[in-house]
């Protein structure tokens, strides 16, 4: 295997890192892995590794920890970055603001000021659609105004521009070595990868959607709340645009070899929005869940989530054309593979 192959994956044991691992492995990319296991379980590597049938390397290291982030890039002859690590629960964000500005802005310039250093310049950012803030109209496009609601949000906006200004400062200096950064927007990440084995292990009460759905239908939990029924959408409850995992974690690979590729033989740094450019409304996800699963599932509404917006989706367009990538899977896939994945761990990697 040709060193040059090899991916340093921040934050690869979370949930969307580790599908993006089974990818790479898949697809003939070593991979090692530098998680501080604040948000996910070493058992999701384990896993990984029996579905690939390959090893990975894990290193457990806070990616502020300079000295430990250098020894991993002295040790390692690193093709690329992908980085997922970051603290992503909005309401957390808003009581501990400085803990995510820490972790998530403070984590990304120690990480790169290492790779700068290294002469790695190549990096796949995990940013989020949240950088759109209340968006004026859908399907957004990436040259929508940005703008944030909250900390966490705040945190991938400042990271996008710090990026976007170490990618403008190579112009200024004709660097050589001219970053390449791929900024991917992923809308509403749900589902599980199809072996059952691997999926999404929120740490008490789920915020999110999908994940409360399925643990009300396997009876961890009671009844569904459904945040509003007074928006500005075909059945009134929020519309969002879901994407499978699986399909999110293809889009890094096809970023991995857009930044390889002409379109960045002279640096830059792009955004695109990895999203399915469909919208479903709560009430869709779970009428859907329910005649997938045949499980029934319980909820009342209940007044609006201060901070929602009506509807986000995607246009997609722009990462289909220059990525080369666009989603295979449907609401249906999303839906049994999260269920598979939850009637199968009911605790999660526990
Ligand atoms: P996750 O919490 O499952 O994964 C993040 C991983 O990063 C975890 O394994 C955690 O332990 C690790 N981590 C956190 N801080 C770290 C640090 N300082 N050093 C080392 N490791 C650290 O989350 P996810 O859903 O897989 O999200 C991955 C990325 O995608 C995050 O940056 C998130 O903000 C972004 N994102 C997620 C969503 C979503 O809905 N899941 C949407 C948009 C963007
Ligand atoms: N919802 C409910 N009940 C719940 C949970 C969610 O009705 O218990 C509704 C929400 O009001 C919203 C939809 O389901 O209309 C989706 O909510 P999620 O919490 O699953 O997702 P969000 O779109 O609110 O937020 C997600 C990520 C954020 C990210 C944002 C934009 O969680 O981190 O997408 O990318 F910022």
């Amino acid at each position: 295997m040709d060193t040059k192959r090899k991916i340093l994956v921040t934050g690869g044991a979370g949930y969307i890192g580790s599908h993006t691992c089974i990818e790479l492995l898949e697809s003939g990319y070593d991979v090692v892995v530098v998680d501080n296991l604040i948000n996910s379980h070493p058992e999701s590597l384990k896993r990984v590794e029996k579905i690939t049938g390959r090893s990975l390397n894990f290193l457990k290291i806070d990616i502020r920890d300079r000295d430990a982030l250098k020894k991993a890039f002295s040790e390692n002859n690193f093709q690329a970055v992908i980085h997922f690590a970051g603290l992503k629960a909005v309401g957390e964000s808003c009581q501990q603001p400085l803990n995510y500005y820490d972790n998530n802005v403070n984590g990304t310039l120690v990480l790169t000021e290492v790779m700068a250093d290294a002469g790695v310049r190549e990096l796949v950012f995990s940013s989020s659609a949240t950088v759109y803030g209340d968006p004026h109209t859908v399907p957004i496009t990436e040259d929508f105004p940005l703008s944030a609601t909250n900390p966490y949000g705040r945190s991938k906006l400042m990271i996008e521009e710090i990026l976007r200004d170490i990618s403008i400062s190579d112009k200024l200096s004709a660097n050589e070595n001219p970053w390449r950064i791929a900024l991917l927007r992923y809308f509403n990440p749900v589902g599980a990868h199809p072996s059952g084995l691997i999926g999404e292990d929120p740490n008490g009460i789920p915020n999110n959607l999908m994940p409360y759905i399925s643990q009300v239908a396997v009876g961890k939990l009671q009844q569904l709340s459904v945040f509003g029924n007074d928006y500005p959408t075909p059945d009134g409850t929020g519309v969002r645009d879901y994407i499978h995992v699986v399909d999110l974690a293809k889009g890094h690979l096809k970023a991995l070899q857009t930044l390889q590729g002409e379109k960045f033989s002279q640096g830059g740094c792009e955004a695109y929005n990895l999203g399915t450019g469909n919208g479903y409304s709560v009430l869709e996800m779970v009428d859907t869940f329910s005649k997938v699963t045949g499980k029934k599932v319980e909820y009342q509404i209940v007044s609006r989530r201060p901070g929602d917006i009506a509807q986000c989706f995607a246009d997609p367009g722009k990462a289909q054309q220059e990525l080369q990538w666009q989603t295979e899977k449907t609401l249906q896939d999303m839906v049994s593979d999260a269920w598979r994945w939850q009637e199968n761990n009911p605790s999660g990697f526990q």
